[in-house]
């Protein structure tokens, strides 16, 4: 449809990477709810992805499939990610999301290496059917519009089949208006190292922005590959989840050139005691929620001293007063040791 075609190739670029190198938080299942995500904001994140939401609970909608769309107005610029593989149900899903939340953006999965996804055709299942991407982007695109749709892929299936160039021409031109890859394929799922080599080539590829992913944890690292590659912004994940302050220290660093001092140890502890505290209030129900916080207390403990015998603290740990206890112990026996370091 020609009009249609006239509202996507003259859609007016995102406006978070207008004279800015926006970091984005990474969408995590799990892991970026509306209380991390708040966190990140205020910790210096431009822009958050909500977890991957099923297009088909949408379709169908599912109540808790329409429980992770919501979010606070503080969170814009926010984008929900939808996932799914048949393109008119992806299609309606998305028209449905645009009416109800008006997100910023609505992000495509092409990346999910789970097999529940896969199976069904969605996620990075696509890498490796090309027709099917491209409808199912047309037909978001065409019905999310005028909301901006942007894509999140892997660099290929496997190492014999990397893709990435060719997929992100199809869906720049279906009228994706971004595209973060993760410098992974679907086979190495988490493992390995990202191939920021493919990135820079997807770069060099597409006129629209290339969002790198994969393995940034730390400023310095950030400002190599931002170099290396040209990549019009960043996105973090793992790094995000074990130091969200991560934020802040990327945008000084990138700003000043000066490496910013570590967070001090105290301002760690209240930041997660916060997070934990936050999680409590928003479901009314102490034990089940800190035990359910417990992988976020393990990723948490990565970077700090000790970090195997907080591990096994917090593998019990399941009330706000148990995980104060183990902030004071730790602090008490860690505070005096980091304050010689930086004295
Ligand atoms: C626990 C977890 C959940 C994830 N869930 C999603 C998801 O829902 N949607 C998505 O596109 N990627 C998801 N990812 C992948 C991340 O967005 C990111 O691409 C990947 O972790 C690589 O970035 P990193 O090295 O900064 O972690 C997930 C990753 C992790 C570790």
């Amino acid at each position: 449809m020609a009009w249609d075609r006239d509202v996507v190739s003259f859609a007016p670029m995102l406006p978070w990477f207008q004279n800015r190198f926006p970091l984005y938080l990474a969408p995590m299942a799990g892991v970026t709810d509306t209380i991390f995500r708040q966190l990140c904001k205020e910790q210096g994140a431009d822009v958050v992805v909500t977890e991957f939401v099923s297009a088909e609970g949408i379709f169908r909608k599912n109540a808790r499939t329409l429980e992770y769309l919501e979010f606070e107005e503080c969170e814009r610029p926010l984008g929900i990610q939808l996932f799914g593989g048949n393109p008119d149900h992806l299609a309606e899903a998305a028209r449905m999301v645009a009416d109800w939340k008006q997100p910023d953006f609505l992000d495509l999965n092409f990346g999910c290496p789970v097999n529940k996804v896969v199976c069904k055709n969605g996620g990075s299942s696509l890498l490796r059917d090309c027709p099917l991407l491209e409808r199912v982007a047309t037909a978001v695109v065409h019905a999310a519009a005028p909301c901006p749709v942007t894509a999140k892929i892997r660099i290929g299936w496997d190492r014999a089949s990397v893709n990435a160039v060719t997929t992100a021409r199809l869906l720049e031109q279906t009228g994706v208006q971004a595209i973060a890859v993760h410098g992974r394929t679907k086979e190495q799922g988490y493992s390995g190292e990202a191939d920021w080599e493919v990135i820079a080539q997807v770069v060099a590829a597409v006129s629209i922005p290339v969002i790198g992913n994969g393995d940034l944890t730390s400023a310095a690292i950030v400002q190599r590959r931002r170099e290396e590659t040209g990549v019009a912004g960043v996105m973090l994940g793992r790094g995000a989840m074990s130091a969200p302050w991560i934020f802040r220290e990327i945008r000084e660093y990138l700003e000043t050139g000066f490496v910013p001092e570590p967070k001090p140890l105290a301002d760690q502890w209240a930041f997660i005691r916060r997070h934990c505290a936050l999680a409590v209030a928003r479901s009314g129900e102490e034990p089940h929620t800190i035990a359910g916080m417990r992988s976020r207390l393990m990723a948490y403990s990565r970077g700090m001293p000790a970090a195997k015998q907080l591990r096994e603290q917090f593998s019990t740990v399941s009330t706000l007063e148990g995980l104060a206890a183990i902030a004071e112990a730790h602090l008490e026996a860690h505070a005096e040791a980091e304050l010689a370091v930086l004295t």
